[in-house]
């Protein structure tokens, strides 16, 4: 499974970025709002950061308009894959910039019937949010198993990219489910290595080979 990063932070990806691990980023409006600094030139520099795919948003509601931005997005960087929402006029986008074969990512997916005419469409990611469906007490990984198995009888050329994330738990159950990629805070990126057992470990293995270094030295 790809990881990804759901952040705008460069600060938060230069640091990820270090422990070899992680494969995009995803931004949203959201997420560029809370950095400060011209959002094209953050993704930019997000791309320049992480080799792979780095997921900007269209802000139009309207065909027209998306294409027009999701054109302007992708000439930014190589990179970069033009997120837009999966409403009736982000198909009808979707269709024309795979169509010039610009990698589309279309969000804020809540059924698999949103994903499955996303795939239609030509979309390269489908991103569906398991946290947000959670919240509305509506299990949001059952979501994602659902898509992978639909996915699974077709022969989409299309990842399902499980967004939303909220704890490493999600993280493990969207593995579980075989989702192509899990996007997520850095926050909880972090919490993926650590294990207080791994910790007591280390400190015990270092603690018997510093007393084995002294018993050598005084037997010398
Ligand atoms: C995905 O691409 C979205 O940016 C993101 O996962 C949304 O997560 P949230 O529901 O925690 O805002």
């Amino acid at each position: 499974m790809k990881i990804f990063l759901d952040t705008a932070s460069l600060k938060e990806i230069r640091e990820a970025a270090k422990l070899g691990v992680v494969d995009g980023i995803t931004t949203n409006p959201s997420l560029l709002a809370k950095e400060t600094g011209d959002p094209e030139q953050i993704l930019v520099e997000i791309c320049n950061t992480i080799d792979g795919p780095i997921s900007g948003e269209v802000v139009a509601t309207d065909a027209e308009g998306m294409v027009r931005e999701g054109r302007h997005l992708a000439s930014l960087h190589k990179n970069i894959v033009v997120k837009v929402p999966c409403i009736p006029e982000g198909l009808k986008a979707t269709k024309v910039l795979t169509g010039e074969g610009k990698r589309v990512n279309m969000t804020l997916i809540f059924s698999p019937t949103q994903a499955l005419l996303a795939a239609k469409a030509g979309a390269r990611y489908v991103s569906p949010f398991v946290g947000r469906l959670d919240d509305v007490a509506t299990p949001g990984m059952e979501l994602v198993a659902d898509i992978i198995e639909i996915f699974d009888h077709y022969d989409y050329d299309c990842e399902v990219l499980a967004a939303s994330l909220r704890h490493p738990m999600h993280v493990v159950e969207a593995a579980l489910a075989g989702a192509d990629i899990a996007t997520m805070p850095y926050a909880v990126f972090k919490q993926l290595v650590r294990h207080p057992l791994t910790d007591i470990g280390l400190e015990k293995f270092l603690q018997d080979w510093g007393a084995l270094q002294k018993e050598l030295k005084e037997g010398a």
